[in-house]
């Protein structure tokens, strides 16, 4: 646990919230009393005026050129974070009794699965669970129903550290994504899906703010006993004015965007993470003391889950690492070990002390 005289610097490894580029927090701190001369800290200004209302759209504006959203899709900036969502899909997108597909690739896309079918008939086109979650199933063995409203996929578990780095066909059912911890950390073809979402407390900024981007045809209205503030076409029509918005979640948000594109952009994002993942999985893969029993190639760029072949030592290696500043690499309660969550504002030299560490920990007790 981090303490008063916490060592610097500091590595910050945990899966969410997580960290944040030391840039914008700098920035925030800078602009906390007084926004650009306005007078006002962000968190004061009225929802409605010119001033958030700039911040607002300058935020949508910036995500939609670095992820190239088409035009004919909106991005709304909603609360609740990724599990309201998991509700509010088959609320908005599909009327009573009908069906959805769902990809059962872990921790995440199981929780939405037990949520939607509280609203539909849920059918699990595929699941990775007899074969303990270690890839995503090949899509040759996917069972989807042509007649589904839509198709959901985790596309990062961050659980279980398992990733897609492929798109599914799913014709004319559209594509929906639970995004939440891999968003902004690669480019990607928005045009292939209908709904993309994500909480934000991974790459984007504070929890509770969720993105969610969804293509004009799907916006609809939701079923009569959704709460306004969270259909998608009350949004939508409102430009987000139909209640107040997470300002302050917003602001830092679209501070988020600026530094994403000063940074080069998600090219330049998604080979920094490759960079990143891939010298921790060599240097676990290297090791006989350390296990990442994932797929190589279903493996998360994101978060690098991994155990030690001798789990009585699992404690004494994270207390040693908290110690020297590498904090949060605690494994998921449902999976136990080690996690190294690897987002976007984790700098390579983070892995490198880490990687160190991880050495030097099993030289001391080979
Ligand atoms: C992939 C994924 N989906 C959904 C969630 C739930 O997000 P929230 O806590 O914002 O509801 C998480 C949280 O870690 C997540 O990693």
């Amino acid at each position: 646990m981090a303490c008063i005289s916490s060592p610097d610097p500091v590595y910050n490894f945990a899966a969410g919230p997580g960290i944040m580029p030391r840039e914008v927090l700098r920035q925030a701190r800078e602009e906390l009393l007084d926004w650009q001369g306005s007078g006002m800290s962000v968190m004061e200004m009225p929802f409605t005026g010119e001033e958030f209302q700039a911040i607002q759209r300058q935020a949508q504006q910036d995500l939609r050129e670095l992820l190239g959203v088409p035009d004919d899709y909106r991005i709304l900036f909603l609360q609740g974070g990724a599990s309201a969502q998991f509700s509010l899909l088959p609320m908005n997108l599909l009327p009573p009794g009908a069906t959805a597909d769902y990809v059962d690739t872990g921790h995440w896309s199981r929780k939405a699965i037990a949520e939607g079918r509280r609203y539909a008939r849920i059918n699990v086109a595929a699941s990775g669970e007899a074969r303990g979650y270690r890839q995503v199933p090949d899509l040759a063995s996917w069972r989807l129903d042509p007649q589904a409203g839509y198709c959901h996929i985790t596309s990062n578990e961050t659980a279980d550290g398992l990733a897609y780095h492929w798109l599914p066909e799913t014709g004319e059912v559209p594509l929906v994504a639970d995004m939440t911890s891999d968003f902004l950390s690669r480019p990607l073809a928005v045009e292939r899906f209908g709904v993309i979402y994500a909480g934000a407390q991974k790459n984007i900024g504070p929890a509770g703010l969720t993105i969610v981007i969804i293509r004009d045809d799907l916006i609809r209205p939701a079923r009569p006993e959704t709460p306004s503030a969270f259909s998608y076409q009350v949004q939508a029509d409102s430009n987000g004015r139909f209640n107040t918005p997470l300002t302050y979640a917003v602001y830092i948000a679209g501070l988020v965007f600026r530094w994403l594109r000063r940074e080069g952009g998600l090219a330049a994002m998604a080979e920094r993470n490759r960079r990143k993942s891939d010298k921790l999985y060599a240097a676990i893969d290297r090791s006989d003391f350390y296990v990442c029993p994932q797929h190589a190639a279903d493996r998360s760029r994101m978060n690098v889950c991994f155990h030690l072949a001798e789990a009585s030592l699992t404690a004494e290696c994270l207390q040693q690492a908290g110690a020297q500043g590498l904090l949060n690499l605690k494994g998921h309660p449902a999976n136990g070990g080690l996690r190294a969550s690897l987002y976007n504002a984790m700098p390579e030299a983070g892995v490198d002390a880490l990687i160190a560490f991880l050495q030097a920990f099993a030289a001391r007790h080979a």
